[in-house]
Order: structure tokens, then sequence, then C-alpha cells
């Protein structure tokens, strides 16, 4: 009956962990933090991740907090599947690919007028299981997905509830600038 009395949900004592992460208020303390739970195993569990979805990745809510201080989101890509280019709307965080690999390409805003914008790339980088990275305004626009031959995980924390991003829609050379809605699949 023990068990069952002090039984926690799958992110249980990792939402204390990240929680502490967030109120130190450091990318590289969220980054190391999620790293650890990696190694110990707390990404695991499959209901962790939203089913896929065809027509695009899946997102799911896994935490709220209930200051608004900070989400968790765990995400399924299918082999190819990618997010535009897109910011974070200001809020700071960290991402760990979980399963699968992972591509990253990294944009620096050179100038925008609004509705058009144009990007410099900074870098690009492939992120196998357990690679973490950090989200850092203004330096967090980028393209993220799934470049391996798997289905591939990954667990986002933000310091803050993204409800909108901007996207950048490659134009003539040029990006259009998009605001969109982001929603939960599950
Ligand atoms: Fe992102």
């Amino acid at each position: 009956m023990l068990s069952a009395l002090t039984r926690e949900t799958p992110l249980g004592a990792t939402i204390t962990a990240i929680r502490e992460a967030i109120r130190d208020d450091r990318v590289s303390s969220l980054a190391g933090t999620l790293a650890g739970q990696y190694r110990r195993g707390s990404f695991n569990d499959s209901d962790l991740y939203p089913r896929a979805r065809n027509e695009r990745y899946a997102r799911k809510l896994l935490h709220r907090d209930p200051l608004g201080a900070f989400v968790v989101v765990g995400m399924t890509w299918l082999p190819g599947q990618f997010a535009a280019i897109h910011d974070h709307a200001g809020l700071w965080g960290a991402e760990i690919v979980t399963h699968g690999t992972m591509h990253e390409t990294t944009y620096f805003v050179a100038q925008s007028n609004g509705d058009r914008a144009q990007l410099i790339e900074r870098g690009a980088s492939f992120a196998s299981a357990g690679s973490v990275g950090v989200i850092s305004p203004p330096f967090d626009v980028h393209r993220f997905g799934n470049s391996g031959a798997s289905v591939a995980h990954s667990i986002h924390v933000y310091a803050g509830e993204p409800l909108t991003a901007t996207s950048f829609l490659p134009a003539d050379g040029w990006h259009r600038v998009q605001k969109v809605r982001l929603s939960y699949d599950d």
C-alpha cells in the first residue's frame, strides 16, 4: 500500500528538479538538469510522448506550472518532419532529444521590417539522444526536426508558456514573417 500512496506521476521528481532550475534563472542550469534527468532514465516512459501525426510533428503538454513559471512539452517527430524556422515567443528554455536523431539549423535575424526578415545561418548540427539545446532569445531562431530514419522524441521546457511563435518562411531569398498559434495534440 505504501507504494500506492507514494506513487508519483511519471515526471513527479523531474518536475521538482526542473522547477529548481527555472528558479535558478540560467539556461545552463536547466540544460544540466535535463541532461541529468535523461541519464537517470526519467524520459523513457512512452506516455510522455504524443501519438505521431502524419501532417506534422506532435506536441503533448506534460506539465504547466501553476504559477506560470514554465511548461514541459513532449514531442514526437516522424522521419523527415521539421518545424518551420521559428522563435519561442521571447521565452528562454532548453530542449533535449530523448530518442532518435534530430537536426538543428540556427539563424540570426539580420534585419526585419515586420512582414519580411533577412536571416543569416549561424550553424547547423545533428543532435542524438541525450543532446541538449538551449533557447536563449534573441539567439533562439532555429529550424529543428527529425533527420533520422526512425521516430524521434524530444522534451522541451520553456520559462513560461509559448502560445504563439513567429515563423520565418523562405520567400525570394528573404523570409516571410508569420505569427502562428501553438496547440497541443494530446
Ligand atoms: Fe524551437
